[in-house]
């Protein structure tokens, strides 16, 4: 009556695919120990790692469990633990990993009843608290695996990409905070139709190219001329970052998630290293203190 999973840090948007497309990393992800009660409640009995709140309506796994709890006649409930070691506004999918966690372990619990999709619903309502809005472009990857496409949020309908077997993920975290919501907020309602045309000529283009493992492409379709014009402006080095990592290889990258965090993809792990070691000496040098990952995307 008890399980213990580990949920896993998430890439989204992935420059052009501004809430619908998004990857899961190898590490960093949380831990979690749900167990099944025979009360139709849930508690959070212990979180470690960051200070956020354990009362189930304010908590993001809280809140994913309770909107499970909603759909489901019989009388259980679940007691949550969570050993968080993504840090919450990173970029890289805190709060959907605790969502998508909980979740996915609620349903092993349960004989498994629901699928991914059931499971990414649930989820996305720790992401409303989150952020004030229901995205699912961290919450897919998360409980699927691998790369995802949120084709529709209305119905919801996602598909899992199929990615090169030599792609790799470099994610730098700079230590300041930038909450999803904040990020959220400075976006512009209305955008042109050039823009937009671009956008899914990349987003159409990124897809082709994770498909048929043609990396060059992969390269030219990390493009994002929408969200990252406003919100790189959050993150200090952002364009000295992203050009150094391409000097050394890299295919080319952007903004995780809302930010600060900075991902860039490479072919290969030898030239994924390099591009940790610029990212590195980038910040090195503008005095900021930093976490990275490296990470197979698969
Ligand atoms: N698509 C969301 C956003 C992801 O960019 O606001 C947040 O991690």
């Amino acid at each position: 009556n008890e399980i213990r999973v580990f949920t896993p840090g998430t890439v989204a948007n992935v420059a052009c695919g501004f809430d619908v497309m998004g990857f899961a990393l190898d590490s960093p992800g949380d831990e979690m120990v749900v167990r099944k009660i025979t009360e139709k409640t849930v508690r959070i009995l212990k979180m470690e790692g960051f200070n956020l709140p354990l009362e189930a309506h304010k908590n993001v796994a809280g809140v994913a469990l309770l909107s499970m709890l909603n759909e489901l006649n019989d009388n259980v409930g679940f007691e949550v633990e969570i050993y968080k070691k993504i840090k919450p506004g990173s970029g890289i999918g805190s709060s959907a990993a605790s969502s998508a966690g909980a979740v996915v372990a609620a349903n092993k619990l349960l004989g498994e009843p629901y699928s991914n999709t059931d499971l990414a619903r649930f989820a996305m309502e720790g992401e409303r608290l989150a952020s004030g809005t229901a995205h699912a472009d961290n919450v897919a990857p998360a409980i699927f695996g691998g790369f995802t496409l949120v084709r529709s949020y209305h119905p919801l309908d996602i598909i899992s990409i199929d990615t090169p077997d030599e792609l790799y993920a470099t994610v730098i975290h700079p230590q300041i905070e930038v909450k999803t919501s904040d990020a959220r907020e400075i976006l512009k309602r209305n955008l042109l139709l050039k823009d937009a045309i671009r956008q899914w000529g990349n987003v159409g283009g990124l897809v082709a190219g994770l498909m048929r493992s043609d990396y060059e492409l992969i390269g030219r379709s990390l493009e994002d001329v929408i969200v990252e014009p406003i919100r790189s402006i959050l993150i200090p080095a952002f364009q000295e970052v992203k050009l150094r990592s391409k000097e050394v290889g890299a295919l080319g990258g952007g903004i995780s998630g809302s930010g600060p965090s900075i991902f860039m993809l490479s072919r290969g792990q030898e030239t994924a290293e390099k591009v940790k070691a610029v990212m590195a000496e980038t910040y090195d040098k503008v005095g900021i203190d930093y976490d990275i990952h490296l990470s197979k995307v698969n």
